[in-house]
């Protein structure tokens, strides 16, 4: 269902232990270790001069659920250099999204950041995480709270139909530094009347609230700050946080999970997981 398609051969689980050479200029030929398999470049979008999103060839006997993370990485000296990345597209789709972040010297996204279509990329065959529908008990209004990267996987999850089956409320907040970091998430919500799968029920469920903290923007403010003083609760008219209807799921960087976690935590949330679902889960946004 992916729009991008590419001829490349794809390596998957099923196949042996060492790929074939990848075919991009300037790859080196060593042997893979059997749990990672190459894949293909399909589409590179830069936004800022930090972030980029792209996607790749998913192997078909790739499987996740909407929310996990997986690692994924380049050759880089003879040695696969691999990072943690949340997957940005939903499971039913053809191709694998991501979305980075350029740290400032940081190992990996230096060299990430010039990849372009038909390059390879290096992935783990098994995904994990605590984003999943699965972590939460079942309530009314589902919360998606996000700084920075840390979108990504509720891109996902804005795409994953069982999201709707489980939620009749979907708030999904987006807090950066400048306005312009912010454009991954709009783009993706205003897309979500096109969906083929969610198309119908998101836009009447879904609602986004971004805000930027070193900018002027339309709304200002950090998001806990913003929903500690109620402040967000009147800008979009919906009752406070309830524990009794609502869920959340946190991710970020380190400072602002562990804030945001307080503010949950204050109004009598308690944290869940895979073997113990419960109110909220949280999971650290990939950086370096
Ligand atoms: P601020 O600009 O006030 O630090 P970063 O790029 O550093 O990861 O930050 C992304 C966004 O997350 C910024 O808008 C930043 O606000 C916000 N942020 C950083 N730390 C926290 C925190 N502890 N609680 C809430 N928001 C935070």
């Amino acid at each position: 269902m992916s729009k991008f398609r590419f001829p490349f051969q794809r390596a998957t689980a099923s196949k042996p232990s060492v790929v074939a050479p990848s075919q991009a200029p300037g790859a080196d030929f060593a042997p893979l270790p059997s749990n990672l398999t190459a894949e293909r470049v399909l589409h590179v979008q830069h936004y800022t001069d930090r972030l980029f999103r792209f996607s790749i060839t998913r192997p078909t006997s790739f499987r996740f659920r909407a929310g996990e993370f997986v690692m994924i990485g380049l050759r880089t000296d003879g040695r696969p250099l691999l990072r943690a990345y949340s997957i940005a597209s939903p499971p039913w789709d053809d191709a694998l999204e991501f979305y980075s972040i350029i740290a400032p010297n940081g190992p990996l996204t230096c060299r990430l950041k010039h990849i372009k279509v038909g390059d390879e990329v290096l992935m783990a065959h098994k995904p994990t995480g605590t984003l999943v529908l699965d972590a939460l008990t079942p309530a009314k209004r589902l919360f998606l709270f996000s700084t920075g990267t840390g979108f990504a996987p509720f891109a996902s999850l804005l795409r994953e139909p069982e999201t709707y089956v489980k939620f009749d409320k979907v708030i999904v907040t987006h807090t950066c530094r400048e306005e312009s970091e912010l454009r991954y998430s709009e783009d993706t919500v205003n897309a979500l009347p096109d969906d083929p799968l969610v198309g119908e029920a998101a836009p009447l469920r879904v609602t986004r609230y971004a805000t930027c903290t070193q900018d002027t923007c339309r709304r200002a403010g950090r998001i806990t700050d913003l929903v500690s003083s109620g402040a967000m609760f009147d800008d979009l008219a919906i009752a406070p946080l309830d524990r009794t209807h609502d869920r959340a799921m946190i991710c970020g960087s380190l400072p602002f999970i562990h804030d945001m976690q307080l503010v949950l935590t204050n109004a009598g949330f308690v944290e869940g997981s895979n073997a113990s679902p419960a109110d909220f889960v949280v999971e650290k946004a990939f950086v370096g």
